[in-house]
């Protein structure tokens, strides 16, 4: 996992980030805190990013200090503009952001995101300096009809722009129906997608394509975490739920290999 020895020039560290999604308030600052005392001492060999709702994106960086990575879980492809309610990567670097997810699945089926949407997300997290992890996933339909790995050739064809070949980039393979629904796919299933995602990278960005994280995400939970974290070509884990307990999410990091 760690040090794979196909590095691109990027570290290929264990990338776990937790997607608060829409929950948080201020006062969650305090699961933050825990964490942090939790992360002391932990061994080099894993990075964590928060990602919390963006009205706390700038409370929560002041409070890590850059010990543990910040995120925003969504960022609009312009710089700034006419466009209410929406938030820059311009903006998400500006509040202490390092990273932030593009096209995860709540975006693309409750606001109609596209690949070409998403792709141009990734371009513009990049441009503002941001590394981005790029959801990709099939629907329970898709894989019940064996049409999985069709449904990522065409999001990661259409959702991952050329850049990943050189910009701070994360895939995050997560099943639809394995979010918040406490189902997973089996170990098998998940190192079979995983080895497939790498196939795909590497096609299309030679060995720069061995140096792009392939996240897990879709239910992981303090129980789950150890089995998928060690299962070939899993680079980390992207975690809804259970990363808004500072408790849940530490066992989590702890499951990583060493
Ligand atoms: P979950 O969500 O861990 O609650 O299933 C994962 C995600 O949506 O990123």
């Amino acid at each position: 996992m760690i040090g794979r020895g196909l590095s691109n020039g990027k570290e290929m560290r264990l990338l776990i980030a937790g997607n608060w999604k829409m929950n948080g308030l201020a006062a969650s600052l305090e699961e933050v805190r825990a964490l942090l005392r939790g992360l002391e001492g932990r061994p080099a060999g894993v990075e964590v990013v928060v990602c919390p709702p963006a009205t706390l994106v700038a409370k929560v960086a002041a409070e890590v200090q850059g010990k543990i990575g910040v995120g925003g879980q969504d960022c609009h492809p312009k710089p700034s503009g006419a466009y209410t309610g929406d938030v820059s990567a311009e903006m998400l670097r500006d509040a202490g952001a390092s990273w932030t997810i593009v096209g995860h699945s709540e975006r693309r089926q409750y606001h109609g995101e596209t690949d070409d949407l998403v792709r141009s997300k990734a371009e513009a997290a990049w441009r503002a300096g941001l590394g981005v992890i790029i959801c990709i996933g099939e629907i329970e339909a898709e894989r019940l009809a064996g049409k999985e790995e069709a449904v990522v050739d065409r999001q990661l064809a259409n959702s991952v722009p050329d850049g990943a070949a050189t910009a701070k980039t994360a895939i995050a393979y997560e099943p639809v129906w394995a979010i918040g629904t406490g189902r997973t796919p089996t170990n098998d299933d998940i190192a079979k997608m995983h080895r497939h995602i790498r196939k795909v990278l590497v096609a299309r960005f030679g060995k720069a394509g061995q140096g792009i994280e392939i996240l897990y995400g879709g239910s992981v939970n303090p129980k789950n975490a150890k089995e998928i974290l060690a299962q070939p070509e899993v680079g980390g884990a992207l975690v809804g739920g259970a990363s808004l307990k500072a408790a849940d999410f530490l066992t989590i990091v702890a499951a990583a290999p060493a």
